[in-house]
C-alpha cells in the first residue's frame, strides 16, 4: 500500500512520509469527503432494507475499529519491553526510564490512526524523521525496531486487515526514519 492514512497517495520519499504523520486539517477535510464517498459505494443491503456500512478497513475508522486507547496502550507498551531487551536499541534512549517514551509512541499512534490528537497538543507537530536526527537509525536499527514492532502486534493479535495495515505502514515509516548508512 503506498498511501497515507487519509489515503492520498504519496511518493514514498522520507520526507513526505514524516509529514504525512499526522492528518492536516487539509487532509482530515479529503479523509472525510472521501469516507463519505465510500460510504455511498460500500454499503450492504440487509433484507430489511436497511443500509449497513461495510467495514473496508477505512483507515479513519481504525482506532475505533481495533479497540481504541487500550489497544493502542497494549501495542506500545509491548513495544518498549522489546526495546529493554534490545541492547543496541535500548542504549539510543536518552532515559533510562522508557516510560515516557512508552506514552509518547501510544499518543502518536492513537493520532495517527484516527484517534484523539492529543500526541500534538502535547507534543507539537510529529516531524517524526527530523525529531530521530539525533538517533544513529540505520538498517540495522530499523531492523530491531521492526523486530520490536512485530512482536508487539503479534501479542496483540489484531484481526489481520488492521495488522496488515500497521505492519505495512511500520515498515515503511521505519525505512523513513533511517538517518545513517550506519
Ligand atoms: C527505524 C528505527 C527507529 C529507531 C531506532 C527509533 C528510535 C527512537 C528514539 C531513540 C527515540 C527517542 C525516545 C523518545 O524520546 O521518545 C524515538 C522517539 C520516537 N519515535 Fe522512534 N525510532 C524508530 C522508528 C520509529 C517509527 C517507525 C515510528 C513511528 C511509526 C517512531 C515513532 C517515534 C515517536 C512517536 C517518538 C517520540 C517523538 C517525540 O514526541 O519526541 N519511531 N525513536
Amino acid at each position: 500500500m503506498t498511501s497515507t492514512p487519509s489515503g492520498n497517495p504519496h511518493p514514498d520519499s522520507p520526507e513526505t512520509l514524516a509529514e504525512a504523520a499526522v492528518p492536516s486539517g487539509r487532509e482530515g477535510l479529503q479523509l472525510g469527503l472521501r469516507a463519505k464517498g465510500r460510504a455511498a459505494r460500500e454499503t450492504d443491503t440487509q433484507p430489511s432494507g436497511t443500509e449497513v456500512p461495510v467495514d473496508t478497513g477505512d483507515p479513519a475508522s481504525v482506532y475505533a475499529a481495533v479497540g481504541g486507547e487500550e489497544t493502542f496502550a497494549r501495542i506500545s507498551a509491548a513495544f518498549y519491553r522489546g526495546v529493554a531487551e534490545d541492547p543496541v536499541l535500548h542504549a539510543m534512549y536518552p532515559e533510562e526510564d522508557l516510560g515516557p517514551a512508552e506514552e509518547r509512541l501510544k499518543l502518536f499512534l492513537i493520532q495517527y490512526w484516527g484517534g484523539p490528537t492529543t500526541y500534538s497538543e502535547l507534543r507539537g507537530h510529529p516531524r517524526l524523521r527530523m525529531r530521530h536526527i539525533p538517533y544513529k537509525v540505520d538498517a540495522d536499527a530499523r531492523e530491531r525496531w521492526l523486530t520490536c514492532m512485530r512482536g508487539a502486534l503479534d501479542e496483540v493479535q489484531l484481526p489481520p486487515l488492521y495488522d496488515g495495515m500497521m505492519w505495512d505502514y511500520f515498515e515503511r515509516a521505519a525505512t523513513a526514519m533511517i538517518n545513517t548508512a550506519g
